[in-house]
């Protein structure tokens, strides 16, 4: 294994953006830079890092950039970083760059991209789940997910309003991927009736069960937020009710990518803070190839392998809380 010292330390976002990855950035460089290393910006994820578009960061560059949503160093889903030729172009710019250890902010996609790097050219390579999916295991929250979570609430609490004035169904569909924990919890954040979920393992419909259950006498709308899916989002249901139930008066609101924007959070910006330095300090400790994750409040280092892994379960206590204050 290569314990070459490390000197310079690469940063990049990579996969869609999520709000507090500016803070995660300023953490890291700042805490890179308060224990003697040299940081590294590459820009456009690891697009960036196989174009060397690489710029010395000192703290200045991170000033002001807490607050702001989105990152600076722009981010990219790269196609040829899945290739063999893209990652040795790649890892031949680091090299010329005087990068000795990579910092990587970003989803499933762009973890699963630095174990591969880290595994090929021995590079210690760290991770910080920086999506608002929340779907990475072995950290209870992943950056950006709370913000968003607040966007989804403050958005279907708009909805409401008219919703509760037409008397309607609104079918509200929400980012996640794979994963149903924006879609879960914003549901319970904003009151709403019913979440339609990917891992809903009951096997029932999930419409009957949200039908069957009453749309109660006394309520006449309802809101019903749901993850998207390529088959199953919004659209389907509400054509469904439309067919089904033709008595009911369906909407469908896609809130699609305003739920990526905005300021980070106090939340999620206290976790890229924690996070960033989690990262400086886990490359202190001779650490390489783990996600910093944070669970029950302490900061926690999850290897790649685990923390990919796609099965994140969503507590059936949440589903339990929806269901009984739903009535
Ligand atoms: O992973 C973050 C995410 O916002 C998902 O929730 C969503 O499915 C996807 O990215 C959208 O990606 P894009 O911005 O490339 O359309």
């Amino acid at each position: 294994m290569n314990m070459r010292k490390i000197n310079c330390i690469g940063i990049l976002t990579s996969g869609g953006d999520a709000p507090g990855m500016n803070a995660a950035i300023r953490a890291v460089t700042r805490g890179a830079i308060a224990n003697g290393f040299r940081v590294m910006a590459i820009y456009r994820g690891y697009e960036g890092l196989i174009n060397n578009e690489i710029q010395e960061f000192t703290t200045e560059n991170v000033s002001n950039i807490i607050q702001r949503g989105g990152t600076i160093l722009k981010t990219a889903r790269s196609k040829d970083f899945m290739t063999p030729e893209g990652r040795q172009r790649a890892y031949d710019n680091m090299v010329s760059a005087g990068i000795d250890a990579l910092v990587v902010i970003g989803g499933n996609g762009s973890l699963a991209g630095a174990r591969i790097f880290a595994q090929e050219f021995d590079v210690p390579c760290i991770g910080l789940p920086g999506t608002i999916d929340n779907d990475l295991n072995g950290t209870d929250l992943t950056i950006g997910y709370d913000t968003t979570l607040n966007t989804i609430m403050e958005c279907v609490d708009k909805i409401r309003d008219t919703a509760t004035s037409h008397e309607r169904i609104f079918f509200i569909e929400v980012m996640g991927r794979d994963a149903g924990f924006l879609a879960q919890n914003s549901a319970i954040a904003a009151g709403a009736e019913a979440a339609i979920i990917p891992e809903d393992s009951t096997g029932a419909d999930q419409l009957e069960h949200f039908i069957g259950r009453g749309i109660r006498k006394s309520k006449s709308s309802s809101i019903v937020i749901v993850s998207e899916s390529p088959k199953c989002g919004a659209m389907y249901y509400a054509e469904r009710v439309k067919k089904e139930y033709p008595e009911y008066d369906v909407r469908v609101s896609i809130l699609g990518h305003l739920q990526r924007g905005g300021s980070p959070s106090a939340g999620d910006r206290i976790l890229a803070s924690r996070l960033g330095v989690g990262a400086i300090q886990a490359l202190l400790e001779g650490q390489r190839n783990v996600m910093i994750g944070i669970r029950n409040d302490e900061v926690v280092y999850v290897p790649f392998a685990n923390a990919i892994k796609s099965d994140k379960p969503i507590k059936k206590e949440l589903i339990d809380v929806l269901d009984t204050l739903s009535i």
